[in-house]
């Protein structure tokens, strides 16, 4: 029977050393829970990287037997390939090309032959577990060479690539040194995933202004295949969420919080630590409001939380500093004895005390400067099951093309984002309650179950129809 193996850099999984021995905990990402039926059916495996250095071969193998009782394979990667590879490339080249900050991104050769040689690792790792007729699912921007890689030596498989991050404008690929190979990279797949139409465009618009290859109707023509694409905007599991903010544990979270905060209102904000995220403008936005709206000191307070990430790479080192300075000047500013502007948490937090906190505020501040979709807004929605709260999107999150409920702002504009943190605040409840049933609609119907089913569905017929071109 044909199998389906998902292929990703990072395992969903979260192994941790204590002092005696390794504990392996499941992670509680939209993503493994939407392939979980897929990944864990009969015969089929998930490949990725566990997250862990080993420190011999018996660790290895003992590392290896765990995983597969959860149908997972590890590629382990020494320190010299995450650096070069995940915290070099992809992280340090790719990932700031792709959010449009050109200006952070490293070019330098050695990083992209780590990268190269790690999705070769990557590939021999694939290999090792299909045969010629399987079905193969990449994901994301650290393993674009790999669909072509597989191609060549699975000329029959099926190969689906999904990528999780913008695919920016022609202008920001066209600066990358390596970006006629990453293009032909991702062209390797059958079916190739966006999460917008806009990044769909942009990358049939660097396809053909690059590499020459015409496209029609989101079909791409190359010498020897048609590569489908399309977008699919990635949902949630809405259920999870919406049970999670009536669970008992969350109630009484709930009920901690407010006692702690009294009166206070709360604005939320939650990210991974990241400039493409718009922290720093989100805290000014914040202070604007106090300045322009006094009204709301000591009535209102924000609850930030920054989820810590890629703390090896630079450009993430400094952002945390700059968060906490102005943390630390807003809070000293305005803080009275018994009113904390800003709650400042920098650690992640388990399902039912985030749930306790979606459910809490009466605003989300989801205002990245960039963002591929933002599954945070989409997870406010969801907990907000008496239809009370207000979303504050940013214009540049892939969400925004679905969630026009939500006050849509650019995040740059602070002064428009302070008046949009003031509507929100005196919105009537009756307007909260009609723009939160259309939001939850969607975002219930568009479920991670629904777009899993889509994707596999689409890529089932994008092969269909290039064995038919083939036999015709
Ligand atoms: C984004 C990327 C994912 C990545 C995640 C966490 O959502 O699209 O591929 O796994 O961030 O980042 P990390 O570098 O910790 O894997």
């Amino acid at each position: 029977m044909p199998r389906t193996v998902i292929v990703s850099n990072r395992l969903p999984i979260k192994i941790q050393r204590t002092e005696e021995n390794l504990t392996f905990q499941p992670s509680e990402g939209g993503l493994a829970t939407g392939l979980g039926s897929i990944y864990r059916a009969d015969g089929n495996v998930w490949v990725g990287w566990p997250g862990l250095y080993v420190q011999d071969e018996s660790e290895e193998e003992y590392v290896r037997e765990q995983l597969a009782e959860d149908s997972m394979a590890p590629v382990f990667l020494t320190e010299a390939e995450i650096r070069d590879y995940y915290e070099g490339f992809s992280n340090g080249t790719l990932w700031p090309t792709f959010h449009y900050f050109a200006q952070l991104a490293l070019y330098d050769d050695a990083l992209w032959q780590a990268y190269k040689a790690v999705n070769e690792k990557f590939c021999q790792a694939v290999l090792a577990r299909t045969g010629p007729d399987d079905t193969i699912w990449v994901h994301d921007y650290q393993l674009l060479l790999l669909p072509e890689m597989l191609r060549q030596a699975r000329p029959n498989a099926t190969i689906g690539f999904f990528l999780h991050i913008p695919f920016p404008s022609y202008e920001l690929i066209r600066v990358l040194p390596w970006r006629d190979e990453l293009l032909r990279g991702m062209l390797g797949a059958d079916l190739i995933g966006f999460h917008t139409f806009g990044y769909m465009r942009h990358f049939l618009s660097a396809v053909s202004q690059l590499l020459g290859l015409p496209s029609q109707n989101g079909q791409v023509e190359t010498p020897t295949r048609t590569v489908l694409v399309d977008a699919f905007p990635m949902g949630i599991d809405y259920g999870r969420y919406a049970d999670a903010a009536v669970s008992e544990q969350a109630l009484a979270h709930v009920q901690e919080y407010r006692e702690a905060l009294r009166d206070v209102r709360v604005i939320l904000s939650i990210d991974r630590l990241d400039y493409t995220k718009g922290i720093a403008q989100r805290l000014r936005a914040f202070e604007l409001l106090l300045q322009r709206y006094p009204e709301w000191r000591g009535q209102v307070s924000l609850l930030m939380v920054v989820v810590p990430s890629r703390d090896q790479v630079a450009q993430y080192a400094s952002l945390k500093e700059e968060i906490d300075e102005l943390v630390g000047r807003i809070n000293a500013q305005y803080r009275t004895i018994s009113w904390n502007p800003v709650h400042y948490f920098y650690r992640s937090f388990p399902l039912e005390e985030l749930a306790a906190l979606y459910r809490l505020a009466e605003v989300a501040m989801v205002t990245p400067m960039r963002d591929g979709m933002n599954l945070v807004a989409k997870e406010f929605v969801a907990s907000k099951t008496d239809q009370r709260g207000v979303l504050i999107l940013s214009e540049r999150a892939g969400a925004a093309r679905e969630l026009s409920d939500a006050l849509i702002i650019n995040p740059t504009d602070t002064g428009q984002l302070a008046e949009a943190l003031h509507e929100a605040l005196v919105m009537p409840e009756d307007e909260q309650i009609t723009r939160m049933a259309n939001m939850q609609t969607l975002v219930r119907q568009y479920d991670i179950f629904a777009w899993t089913k889509l994707f596999m569905d689409r890529l089932a017929y994008a092969k269909g129809q290039q064995l038919t071109l083939a036999t015709t």
